[in-house]
């Protein structure tokens, strides 16, 4: 089977726009409909899963694909180039004949890289969770080396680091197949580890996100472990699967700790959450923490997240009584949930997400107002759905939600993809601008605007 002909494949995360491609595309110029806002000088990254070559659809999971990085730079309203590349791990270097990428390495496998693209310390690193490390890149998005941040990370990193807007420092919770405990890292501005705090655990759960307020760090200790029987059956899925009588709860770490012991757990009913949108403290000492909860997960899929639609809900930690109080937000599909970055760690009003439903299908954009509990969408039009929508502020200084919504949106009839840009405060209105790409954009994880 080639990479094209998996679009007809029997796994879901290889068919259609899961499907991977198999050209790197450079293209300068591109067609704009509408007027790419002033200001707006930078690159809108994304990066998912994209096998080199095609694997078993029986047991390919979607988490495991090697990295394709995708990229619009926008200068003076201007769209002036659109580039995907590999990721180049051991597979893509073995597959495309290229040099084996040069840095130091951490845990097993070919050194796939192919969740989230950041910006840090002047550099942009596709960054994994349970043991890769960080891959720099060039601003024109080339492979350059892997890194450990000059020798300062002992181990794993995360593919969802939190950045304080108030100091410019990275935290994160990692994992690693061999710990006993998850670890709370925190990367200086100047790129290098200056903190590392051992949380214990039971057992080896698959952590992928954490949450900062301005106080704690929260610790996700969640009901999907990992499974040596998997790991050792030789099939290329993730080894990792549900695993309910493990528990549920919520860890808050004091920022300022050096003792793990010092996690207050707060329990609740066994679910699992990829990604919360922000958590912040309260004055008397709970914790709000919006999340996208899946009932379950790799139960009965054991290849990617499907085990009913996730929705999304608001949870109150209590560390005196070591409960969360857990309230329904919008019981629509959805996943990828994001807000205005310069209020990680404190109190938001507004949340965007894309719509994720039975069967990972996806949909329009979701703006959620937590103040008046309501709900927009945007629908991109017939056969048009979008992967995670990205809030970019219009300045410094402006007020939350008013911005810019970017999200790369794929186009069923053309088989192409789209970057629109919709003014964040008339969500449910015309685009600002679309700029088409002469590619398609498979569905996939994460992504950023980095600002020039
Ligand atoms: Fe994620």
């Amino acid at each position: 089977m080639t990479l094209t002909e998996t679009r007809q494949s029997t796994s879901p995360y290889l068919a259609g726009n899961f499907a991977p491609v198999a050209q790197e595309t450079t293209a300068f110029d591109l067609r704009v409909t509408g007027t790419i806002p002033e200001g707006l000088n930078g690159r809108f990254l994304r990066i998912g899963p994209n096998p080199v070559t095609a694997p078993d659809p029986s047991t390919y999971h979607w988490f495991t694909g090697s990295g394709m990085v995708h990229g619009l730079r926008l200068r003076d309203q201007r769209a002036e180039w659109y580039r995907n590349r590999f990721v180049v791990d051991d597979s893509v270097a073995t597959a495309l004949g290229r040099e084996r990428t040069a840095g130091p390495r951490h845990g097993m496998g070919s050194g796939v890289a192919n969740t989230n693209i950041i910006g840090h310390a002047d550099s942009t690193f596709a960054i994994v969770e349970a043991g890769g490390l960080p891959v720099q890149l060039s601003y024109d998005l080339e492979t350059l080396a892997y890194t450990n941040f000059d020798g300062t990370l002992p181990g794993s990193f995360t593919a969802h680091p939190k950045k304080d807007p108030r100091t410019g420092e990275l935290h994160a919770i990692v994992y690693y197949w061999e710990w006993d405990y998850l670890q709370y890292v925190v990367v200086g501005r100047d790129g290098k580890v200056r903190k590392t705090v051992n949380v214990p655990v039971p057992g080896k759960p698959m952590t992928h996100d954490c949450a900062i307020t301005d106080t704690q760090v929260l610790v996700f200790d969640m009901p999907v472990t990992f499974d040596l029987d998997i790991a050792m059956s030789g099939q290329a899925t993730l080894p990792y699967a549900w695993n309910p009588d493990y528990g549920c709860r919520i860890g808050l770490l004091p920022r300022d700790s050096t003792d793990g012991n010092d996690t207050v757990w707060c329990e609740t009913e066994p679910c699992y959450v990829y990604h919360p949108l922000n958590a912040y403290d309260l004055d008397d000492g709970r914790v709000v923490c919006d999340v996208v909860k899946h009932p379950k997960m790799f139960d009965n899929d054991r290849n990617g997240p499907n085990e009913g639609a996730p929705s999304l809900w608001r949870w109150t930690l209590d560390p005196s009584s070591g409960k969360i109080h857990e309230d329904l937000i919008d019981d629509r599909g959805q996943e990828f949930p994001r807000h205005d970055e310069r209020l990680i760690g404190q109190k938001h009003r507004y949340g965007y997400g894309a719509a994720f439903g039975n069967d990972v299908e996806h949909g329009p954009a979701l703006k959620h107002d937590l103040v008046n509990r309501t709900t927009e969408a945007h629908d991109y039009g017939p056969g048009r759905v979008t992967l995670e929508p990205v809030f970019v502020p219009r300045n410094n200084d402006s007020a939350e939600d008013d911005g810019w919504i970017m999200s790369y949106v794929y186009d069923e009839a053309t088989d192409l993809s789209d970057v629109v840009i919709l003014h964040a405060q008339d969500f449910g209105g015309e685009p600002v601008a679309t700029i088409h790409l002469p590619a398609r954009v498979p569905f996939g994880f994460h992504g950023n605007w980095i600002a020039d």
